[in-house]
């Protein structure tokens, strides 16, 4: 994606150090960080300086990279595995991370020089993101007629993957080929991945969109005024349930209810054929700061953090939920757009 006129991937990786944006501070200040060895890859994830499955699966395949870089030549496993555990434990519901670790774990472990082996994988994977997420912005946008309104929920675009996103890639692709597409932003409340990301994105690369309040979705969709949703996920089940940012599970039952096609596009490294349903998911739950507080430049410009809840309350922040399979109307993949069952994930995944 182009940011002030540059062509950007969301993580890379140089001479051993990763590089990223930091999102954090989306969509007021642009600025890279480098993350120059696997701790300090671990806490960027874990604060969310980078975000969203797929680029925290590239960042999480970087890290067990330089895990391997760093690592001694006597007792190179025991540090290796130590490390894995660590990137494992920063946050639990993405499945993309589980999947880059391992498959550069892997690839580093059977080979005679596995610090090389390790950073060829990881590039693999982060190639692999680029080149799915391109085919499911293909395969997506045929279901965007000329002049279709979207909504979406929380940023499944480029920021969170290496390029082109999921949800947004469908109409990033309608766009170029000239159809005209109006997209509605849900803010996604606590961290407003929405209105920061989402729009910002958005805004980039000229889409005329609209930022709604979390609560207006119900509305939006009685009133006919969005022809179609589409979201991310963050981990797809054997049978078709999906985890995706808090929020996903009402718009899912509200756009059924109104006769609304409610779509999931998602990359193959996101399915988890282990996790039977939903109900085998971990869902993350955050500090309750985010909910309490917000954050951005203030009246000075300069960044400000301030409380917008009632002093003394505490607040509860699970980040994810589960949407049943019966709400999907179809999953876009990089192989095909399937409906959400056992056997049609199997066929084209397992
Ligand atoms: O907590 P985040 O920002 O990492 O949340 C993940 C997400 O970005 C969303 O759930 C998204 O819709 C799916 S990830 C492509």
């Amino acid at each position: 994606m182009r940011v002030r006129g540059k062509n950007y991937k969301t993580v890379w990786m140089t001479a051993g150090s990763v590089h990223l944006i930091d999102q954090t501070l989306l969509p007021f200040r642009f600025k890279i960080i480098e993350a120059k060895n696997h701790r300090e890859t671990c806490e960027a994830i874990r604060a969310m300086v980078v975000r969203g499955a797929g680029a925290i699966g590239a960042a999480a395949g970087f890290a067990m990279a330089q895990a391997f870089l760093e690592a001694p030549a006597r007792g190179l496993a025991g540090y290796v595995e130590k490390a894995r555990r660590r990137i494992e434990s920063t946050r639990p519901t993405a499945q993309n991370l589980f999947y880059a670790v391992k498959r550069v774990f892997d690839g580093a472990a059977k080979s005679k020089d596995p610090k090389q082996a390790a950073v060829k994988e990881a590039a693999a994977l982060v190639r692999q993101d680029e080149e799915d997420c391109r085919r499911i912005g293909e395969i997506g946008s045929r279901l965007l007629k000329d002049g279709a309104s979207v909504g979406t929920h929380c940023n499944a675009g480029w920021l969170a993957f290496v390029d082109y996103g999921t949800a947004l890639a469908p109409v990033y692709v309608a766009a170029r080929k000239g159809k005209k597409v109006f997209v509605y932003v849900d803010e996604t409340r606590p961290r407003s991945q929405g209105a920061r990301l989402t729009a910002w994105e958005l805004h980039n690369e000229n889409i005329p969109h609209v930022i709604v309040p979390d609560n207006a979705g119900a509305h939006l969709l009685s009133k006919k005024k969005i022809d179609l949703m589409i979201v991310g996920a963050d981990r797809i089940a054997a049978n078709g349930d999906t985890a995706n940012k808090i929020g996903t599970l009402e718009k899912a039952i509200c756009a059924k209810e109104f006769g609304v096609p409610f779509y999931i596009a998602a990359p193959s490294s996101t399915f988890d054929l282990n996790c039977r349903s939903g109900r085998d998911i971990p869902i993350e739950h955050r500090s309750e700061d985010e909910v309490l507080y917000q954050s951005g430049p203030g009246t000075r410009g300069r960044e400000e953090k301030i409380l917008v809840a009632s002093p003394g309350s505490g607040a509860l922040n699970p980040a994810f939920d589960v949407t049943p399979a019966k709400y999907i109307t179809g999953i876009i993949t990089e192989k095909g757009l399937i409906k959400p069952s056992p056997k049609n994930i199997k066929r084209i995944i397992g």
